[in-house]
C-alpha cells in the first residue's frame, strides 16, 4: 500500500540485509531500517519496530535467513531459532514461520541453505499478501450487503493496527475495507486509539489517511456508546491466535468491544490467514498472555510545538500499574471469521470445515 503516494510492503530484502519500515517512529517520522543479524531481527520483534502478528512471523522468517549468512552452524540456527519463537509470546505466527522455515531447511546441504532460506520467507511473505488479498475479497462482499441495503456510508469499527503495516501488505481487517473503497463503496473507519502504545492511532489512521479513507480515532471507551446510537454498521478486527474452537486472541480491548457489539446487534468480525490459526491448544487459558513493561502506560510519546518528539510521565510518580498487551473473545460473540478461504463460523465445526482438518 501507499505511504506518500508511493507503493511499500513492510518487509523486503535487498543489497543483502532485510528492510523494514522502524513502526515506533510512525506516524511522525518515516524510516527504513536495515536489520543485519538475527538479534537485530529479534530485538526488532521485541522493541515492536515491527508488530502485528504476520509481520512478526516474516521477521522470523528472515531472522533466520540472517542468523545462516551470520553463521552456517546448525546449534546457531536452532539457538537464534528459540531466540526468534521467544521474542514475543502471544501471536501464534512466530512458531509458525520458525517451524515451516526449520522444515524447509532440513536435509539442505549447507552451502544451499542461504539461498533456501531467503527463497523461503520471501514465499511466506508473498503467500500472506495473497491471503489477505483474499481476505478483502471475502470481507468486500460483508460490506457490499450492508452498503445494498443501508444504501449510505458504512461505519466500520476496528480495534489496534491489523492493517497493512501489521502484514506484509492489505492488512487483514483493512483488506476489506481498501477493498470495499476501491470498488466505490463508501465507508467510515471508527479507529480505536488502542492504549497503551496507540496502533490505532499513530498506525491504523495512518495508513488509512495515506489511502485517502475516511476514519476518526475515537478512544477505546467510545464504541460503546457508538453502537448504542446506531453509528456502527459492522466491527472487524485482527488476531493474534485463533483456537480451533474459534475463540480469539487479539489486543487487549477488544474483548470489551465485542461485548458491547453483541449487545446492540453489531455484527463482530474477525480477519485471519490460517497462519494465525493455532490447531492445538484447545484451551484459551493456556495462551500465554503477553505482559509488557508498565512504562508503556506511565508514559507517552508525541510531538510538541517545535517538532520535537518528546517522552513524558503522565501517571503519579509512586503509582503501580499493569500493561497486559492481549485478551480472549470467545467464540461466541464472534459472527464470523474472514479467512483467505472465506468466511466461516467461529467454532471448532466451522474451521474444520473450511480447512478441511
Ligand atoms: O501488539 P501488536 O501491535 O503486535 O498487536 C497487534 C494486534 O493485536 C493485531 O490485531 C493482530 O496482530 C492482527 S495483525 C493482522
Amino acid at each position: 500500500m501507499r505511504i506518500a503516494g508511493k507503493e511499500y510492503r513492510t518487509i523486503w530484502y535487498e543489497d543483502d540485509v532485510v528492510k523494514i519500515i522502524d513502526q515506533t517512529k510512525l506516524p511522525h517520522n518515516f524510516i527504513i531500517k536495515d536489520l543485519e543479524t538475527v538479534d537485530h531481527a529479534v530485538n526488532a520483534i521485541k522493541s515492536m519496530e515491527v508488530r502485528g502478528a504476520p509481520l512478526i512471523g516474516a521477521t522470523a522468517a528472515y531472522g533466520i535467513a540472517l542468523a545462516i549468512k551470520e553463521n552456517n552452524d546448525l546449534k546457531f540456527i536452532k539457538k537464534s531459532s528459540e531466540k526468534l519463537v521467544n521474542a514475543r509470546p502471544t501471536a501464534i505466527n512466530l512458531q509458525w514461520a520458525v517451524h515451516r522455515m526449520n522444515n524447509k531447511l532440513s536435509f539442505i546441504k549447507s552451502e544451499e541453505l542461504l539461498d533456501i532460506a531467503l527463497k523461503e520467507a520471501e514465499e511466506i511473505c508473498n503467500e500472506d499478501i495473497n491471503f489477505c488479498e483474499n481476505i478483502g475479497l471475502e470481507g468486500l462482499k460483508i460490506i457490499e450487503k450492508i452498503y445494498k441495503q443501508k444504501k449510505n456510508t458504512v461505519n466500520i469499527l476496528t480495534h489496534c493496527n491489523a492493517g497493512w503495516l501489521a502484514t506484509i501488505n492489505w492488512g487483514t481487517a483493512t483488506s476489506p475495507i481498501y477493498h470495499a473503497h476501491k470498488n466505490g463503496i463508501p465507508v467510515h473507519i471508527w479507529v480505536d486509539e488502542t492504549r497503551p502504545r496507540n496502533q490505532g492511532a499513530n498506525l491504523t489512521s495512518y495508513e488509512l489517511n495515506e489511502e485517502g479513507i475516511p476514519n476518526t480515532i475515537i478512544t477505546d471507551n467510545t464504541g460503546g456508546i457508538l453502537m448504542q446510537r446506531g453509528e456502527v454498521d459492522m466491527c472487524i478486527v485482527g488476531t493474534d491466535r485463533t483456537l480451533s474452537t474459534g475463540d480469539v486472541c487479539n489486543k487487549i480491548g477488544t474483548y470489551l468491544k465485542a461485548l458491547a457489539a453483541h449487545d446492540n446487534n453489531v455484527p463482530f468480525y474477525v480477519a485471519l490467514p490460517s497462519s494465525t490459526i493455532d490447531w492445538e491448544t484447545k484451551d484459551y487459558k493456556k495462551i500465554p498472555i503477553e505482559e509488557r513493561n508498565s512504562d508503556e502506560l506511565s508514559h507517552i510519546e508525541g510531538k510538541d510545538d517545535k517538532n520535537n518528539i518528546k517522552k513524558v510521565l503522565i501517571y503519579p510518580e509512586k503509582s503501580k500499574s499493569m500493561n497486559l498487551a492481549f485478551d480472549i473473545t470467545p467464540a461466541k460473540y464472534v459472527t464470523g471469521l474472514i479467512t483467505e478461504k472465506g468466511v466461516c463460523e467461529a467454532s471448532a465445526n466451522g474451521l474444520k470445515q473450511m480447512f478441511k482438518r
